[in-house]
């Protein structure tokens, strides 16, 4: 977290705590060191919000005393109001203490001044292009590394010409489906990836929901619900963790081929695997040209790197170059040729080694921690792959009463239902399921946040 916004934080709640007159005129407020503990900062950031308080007349200062509430009068809000978005300030929470995000990465070993030298290489190699708008497709030089990186990791055999670089999966799709004037039926898996599902529903997309098996997508309901476009993570299903096997893989690419439709593969962190190869990706296998093939940054280097990319067939290409001739890029190129010039000298790959190893200590710390602390009340399904995985606990409350009880804790915890369109499908009433998200944790604080999570549970 950065020191200003953390600051901003101590200021907005305590500002709006004496705003809504939780503290009363003259009542003393908790001391720096109190404020500096509960929230994780240092004293001297507490000190900040204080001063901007004081200056702001919202407080008063004693000497060796403390802190004062002013005498102040409850200000006026009418019910319809709207003024300055006062409603955002309600929903300020402390920093979470531990995080089993799926979503985050480890920053700690992220080779900063490396990046950096290639950024000041990237600034002063591709100046001219810098002082231009972009392609809307990206650099063609990191689409060429792209190319060439996924061609050798994951054969997915492409020219750069079908590789769109954008800020997200999420954007992409949404390029891909605006292709079409009327709304096109996409099959979800579910569970799934949630961002997508939302995504679709929220560009009027017919949504149809196709549940798994002990293989993956099921071909069954797909077969009965015929989707145009069919999302799926075959490499590492989101959020189960199923590995699809290949007799599933073909049956899935006969049926879109023989249907003629689209297989949307969402690769997001094959490159993570624990003991078992990489698995060959749907486009290898596609000689119909029937795999759109979407990729990420967001697991390799972090997600607020906002670096993903999309591989179009050639059946899709020319219309999508008609389509998207007029409109700008949402990428920093900047990062962009930053990136490409990361690969191209080997940094990439030495960084995915290093945290792959990272990755598989903290995946096996977690398992063992967790089988040592909830033992015959937990199912593991330890895929041995990416950066999260499902858990089974045994447990009488409620979904929403854990939420809320991690939430107090400070625990950062994800339910299934998340991911799921069906709400009871996972609601077991004596059993809840989790996603356990490995990455953002540090190796010393996976034991204490264990625990926690099973106080929380009981
Ligand atoms: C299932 C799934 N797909 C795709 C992505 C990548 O999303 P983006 O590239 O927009 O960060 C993620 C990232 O967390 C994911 O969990």
């Amino acid at each position: 977290m950065l020191k200003s916004y953390k600051y901003r934080v101590i200021y907005d709640k305590l500002k709006q705590d004496i705003m809504s007159q939780n503290y009363s005129s003259n009542e003393k407020l908790p001391s720096k060191r109190q404020l500096a503990m509960d929230y994780n900062v240092s004293i001297n950031t507490v000190k900040n919000a204080y001063e901007q308080l004081i200056a702001e007349g919202y407080i008063y200062t004693q000497e060796r005393q403390g802190y004062f509430v002013e005498s102040l009068n409850k200000l006026i809000i009418q019910q319809d109001s709207t003024i300055n978005g006062g409603s955002a300030l309600e929903t300020i929470d402390l920093p979470f203490r531990y995080s089993f995000s799926h979503m985050a990465t480890d920053n700690a070993l992220f080779p900063i001044d490396v990046w950096s030298k290639r950024l000041k290489e990237a600034f002063n190699l591709f100046n001219k292009e810098l002082s231009e708008m972009p392609d809307f497709k990206g650099p063609l030089e990191l689409r060429q590394s792209i190319a060439q990186l996924i061609s050798y990791k994951r054969g997915v055999t492409c020219h750069p010409e079908q590789i769109i670089v954008s800020s997200g999966t999420t954007h992409l799709l949404r390029s891909l489906l605006s292709l079409f004037d009327q709304p096109m039926r996409v099959g979800i898996e579910d569970p799934g990836y949630a961002r997508f599902r939302q995504l679709c529903l929220d560009m009027n997309q017919h949504v149809v929901n196709i549940p798994l098996d002990d293989k993956g997508l099921s071909i069954y309901h797909l077969k009965q619900q015929k989707p145009d476009f069919v999302i799926t993570t075959p490499s590492h299903q989101f959020p189960t963790g199923t590995i699809m096997p290949i007799s599933r893989r073909i049956e899935l690419l006969n049926w879109v081929t023989e249907q003629q439709r689209y297989i949307i593969e969402d690769d997001y962190d094959s490159e993570f695997k624990y003991g078992t190869d990489n698995i060959p990706s749907l486009y290898s296998l596609d000689k119909n040209n029937r795999v759109i093939y979407l990729g990420t940054f967001s697991k390799t280097l972090m997600p607020s790197l906002r670096i993903s990319y999309m591989v179009l067939p050639n059946s899709l290409l020319q219309e999508y170059d008609k389509l998207t001739e007029r409109q700008i890029s949402d990428l920093s190129s900047l990062n962009a040729y930053t990136l490409h010039l990361f690969i191209k000298s080997g940094d990439y790959e030495k960084y995915i080694r290093k945290m792959h190893h990272i990755y598989s200590e903290k995946h096996h710390l977690f398992i063992n921690s967790l089988n040592q602390t909830f033992g015959d009340d937990i199912t593991i399904y330890d895929m041995k792959a990416g950066l999260h995985f499902l858990v089974k606990i045994k447990t009488s409350l409620s979904y929403e009463e854990i939420e809320k009880r991690s939430k107090h804790h400070r625990l950062e915890l994800y339910t299934i239902q998340r991911f799921t369109s069906q709400d009871n499908y996972y609601d077991n009433s004596n059993a809840k399921t989790f996603v356990i998200g490995i990455a953002k944790i540090k190796p010393e604080d996976i034991q204490p946040a264990i625990e926690l999570f099973k106080s929380i549970l009981i």
